[in-house]
């Protein structure tokens, strides 16, 4: 049976986590990343963590001769599309990177997956595809719609995948959704490694806690929440990386039942996946408050903050239904608070420069 999966962006924060659970699960990894947000020795340390080399190709998904070369080379069951930008903020000064980025970058993976006949594909999308929600939890069907260039090139990209699942069944495309990925790999060996100044909460509270940074801006403390300040469905990113597993495993399954049952009833469409959205997210709502202080507890560290106006863009509450992960995927996410706060702190403790310049 074939378990070759090429992983686009394998290199980064959530596709090196992901890349561990997947070999762990038994799949046959290839990484292709053009290291534009990671590096080689994020790679290196995946290798290490996993105890063999790690299959991997210095490329961007842009780039279609490139690509072709990965498809001739290896024969992929599927892609888990993890390659993209994602900074909110730079997304608005450079729209037209984003879209060629994350949009174009899509439609030439699509293009090369169809040449080879490889269309099973998981793609990360995100929450921020929901807007400012309606009702909580949020739930698959809730409406879509997007403010900032990055969140409409992963609504693009949906968008995209649902109008190709229509026009060719044989397609089986999940975008997962996910909320707020954080926390490392247990073992401190890889985590999240900002550029700059983190625009996402966790990664800035971890670097005011080891004294990179000298203290947190809370954006807003008159929401009408909990306490007045935002509230997010904080993830355990090695929860993230197995909920990609258990989409695998399922789109794996669905299609092997479609092999195997398919001179049964012909017409029977039933396996078909089709555009299957699905929310990766625990169902709990945290407070910026309560994460800061679960991460001041957890580190022994005082955290200085101060509270300043509401950040452009930013909504009051989100938080997922995960029901259909559990019903359909047979995932849930399992770790707490306290662990995502325990595995970040030994993450930025190990490695207060990141990748960079590593002790
Ligand atoms: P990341 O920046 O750490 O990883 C993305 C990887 O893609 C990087 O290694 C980068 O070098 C690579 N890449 C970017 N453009 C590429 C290109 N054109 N060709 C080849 N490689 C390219 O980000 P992440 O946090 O691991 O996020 C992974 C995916 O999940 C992204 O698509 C992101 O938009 C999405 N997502 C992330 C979050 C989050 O909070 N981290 C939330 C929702 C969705
Ligand atoms: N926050 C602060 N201070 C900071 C950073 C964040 O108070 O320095 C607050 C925000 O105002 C918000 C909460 O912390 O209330 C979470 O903010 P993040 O920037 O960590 O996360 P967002 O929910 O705004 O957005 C993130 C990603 C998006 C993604 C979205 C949903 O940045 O790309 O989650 O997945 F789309």
């Amino acid at each position: 049976m074939n378990k070759k999966i090429l992983v686009t962006g394998g290199a980064g924060y959530i596709g090196t986590h992901t890349c561990i659970a997947l070999h762990a699960a038994g799949y046959d990894i290839v990484v292709y990343d053009n290291l534009s947000n990671s590096s080689r020795e994020a790679i290196n340390r995946v290798s290490i963590l996993i105890g063999q080399p790690i299959d991997f190709i210095e490329g961007d998904i842009r780039d279609a001769e490139s690509l072709r070369q990965a498809f001739v080379d290896h024969r992929f069951f599927g892609v888990i599309h993890f390659a993209g930008l994602k900074a909110v903020g730079e997304s608005v000064t450079k729209p037209l990177l984003y879209y060629n980025n994350n949009v174009s970058g899509t439609i030439t993976l699509l293009e090369v997956m169809r040449q080879y006949n490889v269309k099973n594909l998981i793609f990360s999308s995100s929450a921020t595809v929901y807007g400012d929600p309606k009702f909580l939890p949020i739930d698959e069907s809730s409406s879509r719609s997007c403010t900032n260039p990055y969140g409409q090139s992963k609504l693009t990209v949906e968008h995209i995948l649902e109008d190709l699942a229509v026009s060719d069944e044989s397609w089986n495309l999940i975008p997962l959704r996910y909320f707020n990925p954080v926390g490392a790999h247990p073992s401190g060996q890889i985590g999240e490694d900002p550029n700059d100044i983190p625009n996402n909460l966790m990664p800035y509270i971890s670097q005011v806690a080891v004294g990179k940074l000298p203290k947190l801006s809370i954006f807003g403390n008159d929401y009408p929440t909990i306490d007045g300040t935002g509230v997010r469905d904080f993830i355990h990113v090695t929860d993230l990386a197995q909920g990609h597993v258990a989409a695998l495993d399922y789109l794996k399954q669905q299609t092997s039942i479609e092999e195997h049952g398919s001179d049964e009833k012909s017409s029977d469409k039933k396996n078909s996946i089709g555009f299957l959205p699905i929310n990766l997210g625990t169902g709990k709502g945290t407070s910026v408050l309560e994460l800061v202080a679960a991460f001041s507890k957890v580190s022994e560290q005082n955290i200085p903050y101060h509270f300043v106006s509401r950040r452009a863009g930013d909504i009051a509450s989100c938080y997922a239904s995960a029901d259909k992960a559990k019903d359909m995927l047979k995932w849930r996410a399992k770790l707490s608070i306290t662990d995502m706060c325990q595995d970040t702190w030994r993450w930025q403790s190990m490695n207060p420069n990141g990748y960079d310049g590593s002790i």
